[in-house]
């Protein structure tokens, strides 16, 4: 039996690229701090199809000991597709940011995020069929002043991620590696990076994606062979196309 990992799957995009891949018929593993909405997302799988099999983990990844806890957790089971969706923000310009949030912040989005991607090549480089998809940002390619910290984040997600991806190519591996590069998606992100609570998108948002259609980008980024990133432009188009950063291979 084959399995997607979903990690952040207790909420928003993550939330809704598990409900769309096990629409897929797509075993999952799904990764959260919060078990409950876990388990309640489970129960919604199994009361859609009870064929596909659901496994529910809980993990704090702001501790890289659970980054690697959970990843040998997983090793029973056979991962053809691994989802780093956990992340999230901080908006607040730099000299004012909350230290403390943004220390979290890093551990989430880009130290867990390289020990499981790590992990994951190391043992599937050579599988068919077998994918690794990063959540960066459309603020993983472009500076946003008043959150800077969480873009130089996904600045890095895109480049690992980017760079990766062209390391597998050079050596003929199986494995893909792809990013998805959102815009503004109604979930609970903006409520949690300006601490606050309920955040009303329709009100303060001229334009946004609900996580459902985020999930819809995702499944497309997931079908198409060739691709590397899939982003959203700012008209909130969203377009599949290959890498942004200019690679070096030869350093001499
Ligand atoms: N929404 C946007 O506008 C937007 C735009 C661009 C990119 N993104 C990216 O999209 C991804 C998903 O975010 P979202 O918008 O769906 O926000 P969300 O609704 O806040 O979901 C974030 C998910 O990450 C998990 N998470 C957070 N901290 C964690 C931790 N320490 N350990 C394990 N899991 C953790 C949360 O689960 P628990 O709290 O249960 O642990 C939740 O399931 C993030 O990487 C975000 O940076 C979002």
């Amino acid at each position: 039996m084959k399995y997607t990992v979903i990690t952040g799957a207790s909420s928003g995009i993550g939330y809704e690229t598990a409900l769309a891949f096990a629409a897929r018929g797509k075993n999952l593993i799904l990764v959260a701090r919060r078990l409950e909405k876990l388990e309640e997302l489970k129960a919604k799988i199994q009361g859609m199809d009870a064929k596909v099999h659901v496994i529910v983990q809980q993990s704090d990844l702001s501790v890289s000991s659970e980054a690697h806890t959970l990843y040998n957790n997983l090793k029973p089971y056979e991962i053809e597709t691994w989802i780093n969706n956990a992340g999230l923000g901080e908006s607040s310009v730099i000299a004012e940011q909350n230290l403390d949030k943004v220390e979290t912040m890093l551990r989430v989005n880009i130290e867990s995020l390289t020990i499981l991607s790590t992990l994951y090549v190391r043992d599937y480089a050579d599988a068919e069929g077998t994918q690794l998809i990063n959540v960066s940002s459309a603020l993983g390619y472009a500076i946003a002043v008043g959150s800077v910290a969480y873009s130089a984040s996904k600045y890095y997600v895109s480049a690992f991620t980017e760079g990766l991806a062209k390391e597998l190519e050079l050596k003929g591996a199986k494995l893909k590696a792809k990013i998805l590069a959102p815009a503004i998606t109604e979930t609970e992100f903006v409520q949690k990076s300006i601490d606050a609570e309920g955040f009303d998108y329709k009100a303060n948002m001229s334009k946004y994606h609900t996580a459902k259609e985020m999930a819809g980008f995702m499944v497309d980024l997931y079908e198409h062979e060739d691709v590397v990133v899939g982003i959203v432009d700012q008209n909130y188009e969203f377009h599949l196309r290959g890498a942004i950063y200019p690679v070096i291979t030869e350093l001499n």
